[in-house]
C-alpha cells in the first residue's frame, strides 16, 4: 500500500500545552480514516498540522512526500481542509461561495463553471444555488462547506467534525457523499464525535491526551472490548436499571430508549445471574441477550481504562 501521509513522533506544543504528543501514523492512499477522542485530545491540532497550517514543534511528518517542516506551502493545493468552525460567507449565495473558494485556489473559470455545476448536483444544492448561505439549513451549510472544500479537487480531505450538530438525516446524506468520494479514490481523514460515523471508516484512530492510543479497523476495535454486552428490555427500565447497575461483574450500565446495555466482565457467567435477580425482584422483561458490542461501548471502555 502506498502511504500518502506519514508522521513519526510528531509533536506540537502551544506554550505549556503539548497538544500532539508523539504521533506516529501512516495513512494509505484512498483510506477513509476516522479520528475520534474526547475534547482537547488533539484532533484539530493534528488535522491543522497535516493541512500545513501549523508549524511542527518536533518530530517528522510528510504529506504526499512533502516534508511538513520545509514544504508546508506545497501541500496546500493537494489538500482540502474543512475547519471545525468552517465559515461560509453568509451574505453570499451558494454559487458565490463556491466561486469565492474557486478564486482562492486559482481554479480557472472554465474548470470552475464545470465543477460548480457538478458539485451542486453532488451536494444536492442545485435548486438552492441563489440562496444566501445564511438562509440555508445547518445540514445544507455543511454540504456547501464540503463543496467549497472540494472545488480545487484535492487528493486529500481533512475534515474536522464536519457533521457536528447536524440532524441524523443530513448526517447520513453527508456521509453518503463522503463514501462516494472514498469510492472515487480520495484519501479522507475525518474527525467525529459520532461513533456510528467512526464505524463507517476503513480505520479509526483514538486520540487521548495528544497520543494515538488505538488505531485499527472498527471491527477489530469492537472485538478488543474486554467483556460482553448484555441487552435487557425490561417492562420498567428505571427500576430494572437501579437493580442491575450495581451487580457484581457489571462495569457500565447505559440506556438506549427503553433497553438497557450492561457492559459485563463475562456475558456467559452474568446472564443467568442477572436473570435470577430480575426474577427474584419480580421485574418483568421482554428479552435479555448477549448483544454485539458497539463502537460506542468499545471506546467508552477503552477510555475508562486510560483514565483508571
Ligand atoms: N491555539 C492554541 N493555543 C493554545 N492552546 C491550544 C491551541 N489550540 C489547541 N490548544 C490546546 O491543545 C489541546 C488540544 O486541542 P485540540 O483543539 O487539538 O483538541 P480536539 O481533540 O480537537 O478537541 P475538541 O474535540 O474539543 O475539538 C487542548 O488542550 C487545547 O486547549
Ligand atoms: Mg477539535
Amino acid at each position: 500500500m502506498t502511504s500518502i501521509i506519514e508522521t513519526k513522533d510528531l509533536i506540537r506544543d502551544f506554550k505549556k500545552t503539548r497538544a500532539v504528543d508523539g504521533l506516529t501514523l501512516s495513512i494509505a492512499l484512498g483510506e477513509l480514516f476516522g479520528l475520534v477522542g474526547p475534547d482537547g485530545a488533539g484532533k484539530t491540532t493534528t488535522l491543522r498540522l497535516l493541512a500545513g497550517l501549523l508549524d511542527v514543534s518536533e518530530g517528522d511528518a510528510s504529506v504526499l512526500g512533502y516534508d511538513l517542516k520545509e514544504k508546508a506551502e506545497s501541500i496546500k493545493p493537494h489538500v482540502g481542509y474543512m475547519a471545525q468552525q468552517f465559515s461560509l460567507y453568509g451574505e453570499l449565495s451558494v454559487m458565490e461561495n463556491l466561486q469565492f473558494f474557486a478564486e482562492l485556489f486559482d481554479v480557472t473559470p472554465k474548470d470552475m463553471a464545470e465543477r460548480t455545476e457538478r458539485l451542486l448536483t453532488f451536494a444536492g444544492l442545485t435548486e438552492f444555488k441563489k440562496r444566501r448561505a445564511v438562509n440555508l439549513s445547518g445540514g445544507m451549510q455543511k454540504k456547501l462547506a464540503l463543496a467549497c472544500t472540494l472545488i480545487h479537487e484535492p487528493e486529500i480531505l481533512l475534515l474536522d467534525e464536519p457533521t457536528t450538530g447536524v440532524d441524523p438525516i443530513s448526517r447520513r446524506e453527508f456521509w453518503n457523499i463522503l463514501t462516494e468520494l472514498h469510492l472515487q479514490g480520495t484519501t479522507i481523514i475525518v474527525s467525529t464525535p459520532y461513533m456510528d460515523e467512526a464505524d463507517r471508516c476503513s480505520r479509526v484512530g483514538l486520540m487521548y491526551a495528544g497520543k494515538l492510543v488505538e488505531c485499527d479497523s472498527p471491527k477489530n476495535i469492537r472485538e478488543k472490548l474486554e467483556g460482553d454486552v448484555i441487552e435487557i428490555q425490561p417492562e420498567d427500565w428505571q427500576k430494572a436499571l437501579k437493580t442491575v447497575a450495581g451487580l457484581s461483574g457489571v462495569r457500565e450500565a447505559q440506556t438506549y430508549g427503553e433497553s438497557i446495555h450492561l457492559l459485563v466482565d463475562s456475558g456467559k457467567r452474568r446472564l443467568p445471574e442477572i436473570e435470577r435477580v430480575l426474577k427474584k425482584e419480580k421485574l418483568a422483561y421482554r428479552s435479555i441477550r448477549i448483544a454485539p458490542a458497539r463502537m460506542e461501548e468499545a471506546f467508552i471502555s477503552l477510555i475508562r481504562k486510560l483514565e483508571a
